[in-house]
């Protein structure tokens, strides 16, 4: 039996005849999802189910959690791990459409689109004025990148187009860095030098509120901070008192802290572009994603070992799938 939460009908044949007894979409109450996993022996899940001990708990018969998504923060992975249950996740097919909305809101943040777009809606525009709501250069700017990944990679590949200078901060030395012409440097060098600081590292207790006061205190007074990594990478409250004080220039953000909340001063700040964490958001993306889910519960069914499982190391010892990190 396969408990689902976010998968279209018409991918459940690919559970290889599996049970379903979930909603096929939609959200499920977590008391009702309680419940439910109870006889179930898979769960795909979506990144607002918190998947924890006490979830694991009443699920003992669960074999695979298939996160819908690429990042599995709402997963105790190491929970699952010591309950030998497979966690997968959704690597790659969403890398382009994240990538693109990150570059989306990296240009409407730099030339003030949303602003522009409640001044037409308002119906108190005047007429093209030659100093009116005047933004920020791109081409040739220089972009600092937290993490390069999938994800920062592809936003990389699409700054060569707009001939910006490419940082990025990780761990190790990126494969791809050489191809993207991507510089690697420590995090302060990239808050000191980024006309625009793009995230794309997981959410992890590293990451948490990896900017913050004095990182945003750091920056250029017009700099830009793009998110459409996970909310709690940022002090949200810190964000909006440095958008409101000049400190930066302006944000685009897709993610937040307490989703679907977002902090008043946030939805106050003009220079804030704000949308609904839609990175993954086109057809094709969250079809291959449902469909990447299916297959790895299908298989984890089945008695194999998926290549999205993320815990195949902790579970088994074997390394399915090397490179697990979000973006
Ligand atoms: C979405 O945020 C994802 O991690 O896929």
């Amino acid at each position: 039996m396969v408990s689902s939460t976010a998968l279209p009908a018409d991918i459940r044949p690919q559970l290889g005849g599996a049970d379903f007894i979930a909603p096929p979409r939609g959200r499920m109450a977590r008391e009702e999802l309680l419940a439910e996993v109870a006889e179930a022996d898979a769960l795909i899940a979506i990144l607002r189910d918190r998947i924890d001990e006490e979830l694991l708990d009443a699920a003992p018969r669960l074999k695979v959690v298939a996160n819908v998504a690429v990042g599995y923060d709402n997963i105790d992975v190491d929970a699952a791990s010591r309950r030998g249950v497979v966690v997968a996740n959704t690597p790659d097919v969403l890398t382009e459409a994240t990538a693109d909305l990150a570059f989306a809101l990296l240009l409407a943040a730099a030339r003030r689109l949303g602003e522009g777009e409640r001044l037409v809606r308002s119906g108190l525009w005047t007429g093209w004025e030659p100093g009116q709501l005047l933004g920020r250069d791109v081409a040739g700017r220089t972009l600092a990148l937290v993490g390069l990944g999938r994800i920062g990679a592809a936003v990389a590949r699409r700054a060569r187009g707009f001939s910006m200078r490419v940082l990025y901060a990780a761990r190790r030395e990126a494969a791809e860095a050489g191809e993207l012409g991507a510089e690697r440097a420590p995090i302060a060098d990239l808050l000191r030098e980024a006309d625009f600081l793009s995230l794309h590292c997981p959410l992890t207790p590293e990451t948490r509120h990896l900017i913050g006061e004095n990182e945003l205190a750091a920056m250029k007074s017009t700099a830009i901070l793009v998110n459409t990594a996970r909310g709690p990478c940022v002090d949200e409250a810190a964000l909006a008192r440095a958008l409101a004080q000049g400190e930066i220039g302006g944000a685009g953000l897709d993610v937040f802290e307490e989703e679907p909340r977002v902090h008043p001063d946030l939805l106050a700040s003009e220079r804030a572009v704000l949308a609904p964490h839609v990175g993954s958001a086109t057809t094709t993306a969250r079809r291959k994603m449902a469909e990447t889910a299916a297959r790895g519960a299908a298989e984890v069914l089945a008695g194999r070992m998926p290549t999205t499982a993320i815990n195949d190391t902790a579970i088994n010892g074997a390394a399915a799938n090397p490179e697990s990190e979000r973006g």
